[in-house]
């Protein structure tokens, strides 16, 4: 008999699935943990503090599996006790999505002080039953929550990945496609830097249909693409009013990790940690920024070096600031917690 077969409680089967745990059941985790089902990727564990919040929502998706067939186990845990997760254990992937999100008027900079307290408790239970995951920081500031992630686990670098570039890029594809009128799927085009207003979307190496944008799109044009792209997360809040996007996100979530389940090798650029030559070529060392990655089975399989002209250098060094100063906030607030 196969070990690994067995019927949970449910009557569904488990045969070696993948497990996937995403930590925080508001807008953006159990949105995707809806993606993640329909795409079958894996069984799925909801975490949230708010009680029976992530047992309704997992339950709600579960009770729409006849229609998209997935024959998954998808569970929600209170996590009002740290033992709640235990459940962790064995994660191939955990997705954090813990923490507050943006009204009107807020950057994701706002976010840092409250959230990162929410990924430095979250964190150590990641550390104590799943400290072998593979692991996507969502919660914003996402670089700077993905530094803090790593400060407080010790895990592996490459094995945290900050989500920022596959959104960003996703959006910045998005609007050239709509301003071209062609399909988005002959649009290449990616954006690096921190996930925040001084994002870098990368005009010289955009194409469409292999052309470069610059070709097909006045200079003023690509400006406003490129302004509305690094607006795109305040453009959704301004409509909202209440909090910020969360579908084209659990999207972008759920490519991250959809590359590492299949192992696809994709090139999604995201949040990765700096160090070695990398460090080297990007001026900047220690802090984890959004950069053109492979992503796979062991999360950072790859950091592509892309040369920068003056102009990209700039800005290039202005987001690595930001990115940095929050870095530092981190720092200040660990030591304090230490001492
Ligand atoms: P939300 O408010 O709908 O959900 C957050 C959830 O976290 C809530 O259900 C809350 O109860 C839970 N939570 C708070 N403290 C917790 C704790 N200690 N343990 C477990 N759960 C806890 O917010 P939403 O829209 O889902 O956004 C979540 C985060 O993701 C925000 O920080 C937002 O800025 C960020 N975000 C980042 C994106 C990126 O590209 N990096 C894209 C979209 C959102
Ligand atoms: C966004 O870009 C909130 O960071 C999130 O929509």
């Amino acid at each position: 008999m196969n070990s690994n077969i067995f019927y949970s409680q449910t009557g569904y089967r488990n045969m070696a699935r993948k497990k996937i745990s995403v930590i925080g059941a508001g807008n953006v985790g159990a949105s995707v943990a809806q993606a993640l089902a329909i795409e079958k990727l894996g069984n799925i564990y909801l975490f949230d503090v708010v009680d029976g919040v992530p047992e309704g929502k997992a339950l709600d998706i579960q009770e729409g599996a006849p229609h998209w067939g997935y024959d998954l186990e998808i569970k929600g845990f209170t996590t009002t006790k740290p033992e709640v997760y235990e459940n962790l254990k064995g994660s191939d992937v955990i997705v954090i999505t813990a923490g507050l999100a943006r009204k009107p008027g807020m950057s994701r900079d706002d976010l840092l002080g409250k959230n990162v307290e929410i990924l430095s408790s979250v964190s150590q239970s990641i550390k104590k039953y799943s400290p072998e995951s593979r692991i996507i920081v969502v919660t914003n500031p996402a670089d700077v929550m993905a530094y803090a992630v790593q400060k407080v686990t010790g895990i592996a670098p490459e094995r945290i990945i900050g989500l920022g570039g596959s959104l960003d890029s996703s959006r910045f594809r998005t609007f050239l496609s709509m301003e071209l009128g062609v399909s988005v799927k002959d649009i290449n085009a990616f954006v690096i830097g921190g996930h925040g207003d001084d994002m870098v979307p990368f005009i010289r190496y955009s194409s469409a249909g292999g052309i470069p944008i610059e070709r097909l799109l006045s200079k003023e044009k690509i400006e406003e693409i490129v302004k509305r792209t690094r607006f795109g997360g305040g453009e959704i809040v301004n409509y909202l009013k209440t909090g910020s996007a969360y579908y084209a996100p659990s999207i972008s979530i759920t490519a991250m990790v959809r590359a590492i389940i299949d192992d696809e090798n994709r090139i999604i650029p995201s949040a990765a940690y700096l160090s070695g030559t990398h460090a080297k070529h990007y001026g900047a060392s220690g802090i984890f920024i959004g950069l053109p990655i492979k992503i796979g089975s062991n999360g950072v399989e790859h950091i592509y070096d892309i040369d920068f002209n003056p102009d990209e250098l700039e800005l290039w060094k202005r987001t690595v600031e930001s990115v940095k100063s929050g870095c530092a906030k981190v720092d200040e607030f660990l030591s304090v917690k230490k001492n």
